[in-house]
């Protein structure tokens, strides 16, 4: 597809919500998948790749929810090439207004001979065979060559004729162990694009991190011809992650000249989808994150301040706005109102309801009287705090609480909850440390056991007057969840995100208790 100026349209796959959840540390639950999936909607992907479907119940609910829910993109699941896989997956992706049946299989030797155990004949029968049977349910089947980076390139175009035979749609080349250098993929996508009847499938790639080439192999392969490629936001997938959408699109955006290319991503949506996904998983990036980093804009040396000021295009190759980023321009104080606050939050890339504006006014207006200034970190954690609460009837509140600790007294706490439109229950604990007292006497308030996966706290600005920011995992009947917290006391902090996360849990568990009764 060409646009006006005669440039390529490059697909954008997005498998944030796969390749990315799969991944150790950004697990979410169905309502922070919906909650990303809409975001993904909004920065205009074309595909997403909301799961795969037959690894457990949860993952099929959720790939079937995005499938009922997002209107505007093509929704895929992954498959095995495997008859359940593929039932699975199209029962999970049937309702989606564009659904994707995504199978794939290994071709390298070390996959075929170690994993498999299949003979390379029976591997590309297996091809023919898998996408044939998806095909019987859905007109768009992607294949995917597990490891196609270490395949016999030979070898490889002969199971992608297969599966372009049986019907593929899309022909997907995943540098799955991230092995690749750019000539190689140039050469590859070269060699494949000659060898095969390419009218009525497209090129894809998927490219892994672990040698930091994710980037720079996936822009390889559109320059010799590739017509989309697979990525996740802020680049999170398995070990050092997939190819970072922003990076891949701003590439394109900004070197359009060279790629002669162009995506449909709204690229103005970019830094709060970002934000979004680190409030959603409780990961950060790092600050010198290309494009979403915290310092990706900021420029710091003096001679660079000077050639900025002259012109912006001395040190500036991308404006911070072209991305969501806006400069900010309203600082806030105790006497702003709740339009500056909104403004702000908005312009911090947050998109909060009636209901949260009112509780993020109250706790910005309480800060505003203990701090003299308050900074966009500070609104940024607040918001943080306020967005990641799972509004439910189960929700527990802090009325208050005392905590004992010192070096010459043991530590311990009591705490006053509020159960929302109910009794107030408490809790008293002695722990080894205050934190632990109080986490304690939260549970014998709450009667529940809960525990403590990981704990940390940071400070949200400089200055002793920081606000500190808390964020806790918690298991509950073997399940995991989240909880956030900011004060600028640090043990109230912390006290919130235990609450948080129990919230969480609490809310989560009651919703499948309600699924199941109507299941029944
Ligand atoms: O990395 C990989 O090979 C994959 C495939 C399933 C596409 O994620
Ligand atoms: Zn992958």
């Amino acid at each position: 597809m060409k646009n006006t100026e005669g440039k390529k349209k490059i697909y954008i796959f997005d498998s944030t919500l796969r390749d990315g959840e799969q991944s150790p540390g950004f697990s979410m639950n169905l309502n922070e998948k919906l909650r990303m999936a809409s975001q993904l909607e909004k920065l205009k992907v074309d595909t997403i790749e909301a799961g795969f479907a037959v690894i457990s119940k949860d993952d099929f609910e959720s790939v079937k929810s995005i499938a009922d829910k997002i209107k505007d993109c093509q929704i895929a699941s992954l498959a095995r090439s495997l008859p359940a896989d593929i039932d699975a997956a199209y029962e999970a992706v049937k309702n989606a207004a564009d659904p994707l049946i995504h199978v794939f299989l290994a071709t390298s030797d070390i996959h075929m001979k170690y994993k498999l155990k299949k003979t390379p004949e029976e591997v590309i029968l297996q091809t023919g065979e898998a996408v044939r049977y998806a095909k019987k349910y859905c007109s768009n089947v992607e294949f995917s060559a597990e490891d196609a980076t270490r395949s016999d390139p030979a070898f490889l175009l002969k199971v992608f004729k297969a599966a372009i035979e049986a019907g593929a749609t899309v022909i997907n080349v995943p540098d799955t162990v991230g092995y690749a250098y750019p000539a190689q993929m140039t050469e590859l996508i070269t060699y494949l694009k000659n060898g095969l009847d390419l009218s009525h499938t497209l090129v894809s790639v998927h490219c892994h991190n672990d040698l930091g080439l994710a980037t720079a192999n996936s822009l390889a392969a559109v320059a010799a011809g590739a017509d989309r490629v697979e990525c996740t936001v802020n680049g999170i997938g398995e070990r050092a992650g997939n190819a970072a959408l922003e990076e891949i699109v701003m590439n394109l955006f900004t070197r359009s000249d060279y790629y002669n290319a162009y995506t449909d991503v709204d690229t103005q949506n970019i830094y709060n989808s970002s934000k979004m996904l680190t409030i959603l998983t409780g990961v950060k990036v790092q600050p010198n994150k290309a494009i979403v980093g915290k310092n990706a804009f900021a420029h710091e040396a003096g001679i660079h301040q000077h050639g900025m000021l002259e012109n912006r295009n001395t040190y500036e190759i991308m404006t911070p706005e072209s991305v969501g980023r806006i400069q900010a321009e309203i600082v806030l104080g105790k006497h702003s109102g709740k339009h500056a606050l909104e403004a702000k939050i908005k312009e911090l890339g947050y998109a909060p309801d009636d209901g949260q504006m009112i509780v993020l006014f109250e706790r910005f207006k309480k800060l505003a009287d203990r701090k003299k200034s308050i900074s966009d970190e500070d609104i940024d954690a607040l918001a943080r705090s306020i967005f990641s609460r799972h509004s439910s009837d189960m929700a527990y509140r802090l009325i208050d609480y005392k905590l004992n600790s010192g070096n010459i007294v043991g530590n311990t706490c009591q705490v006053r909850l509020k159960k929302f439109s109910s009794e107030t229950v408490t809790g008293i604990a002695l722990g080894d440390g205050p934190i632990d007292a109080a986490f304690s006497a939260i549970n014998n308030a709450v009667k529940e056991d809960f525990t403590l996966l990981n704990y940390s706290i940071e400070a949200v600005t400089g200055g002793t007057d920081a606000q500190g920011a808390a964020s806790v995992k918690i298991s509950f009947k073997d399940s995991t969840f989240k909880g956030y917290g900011v004060s600028m006391n640090i043990f109230e902090a912390s006290i919130y995100a235990y609450i948080n996360a129990i919230n969480n849990a609490l809310a989560a568990k009651t919703e499948e208790v309600e699924k199941r009764n109507d299941e029944r």
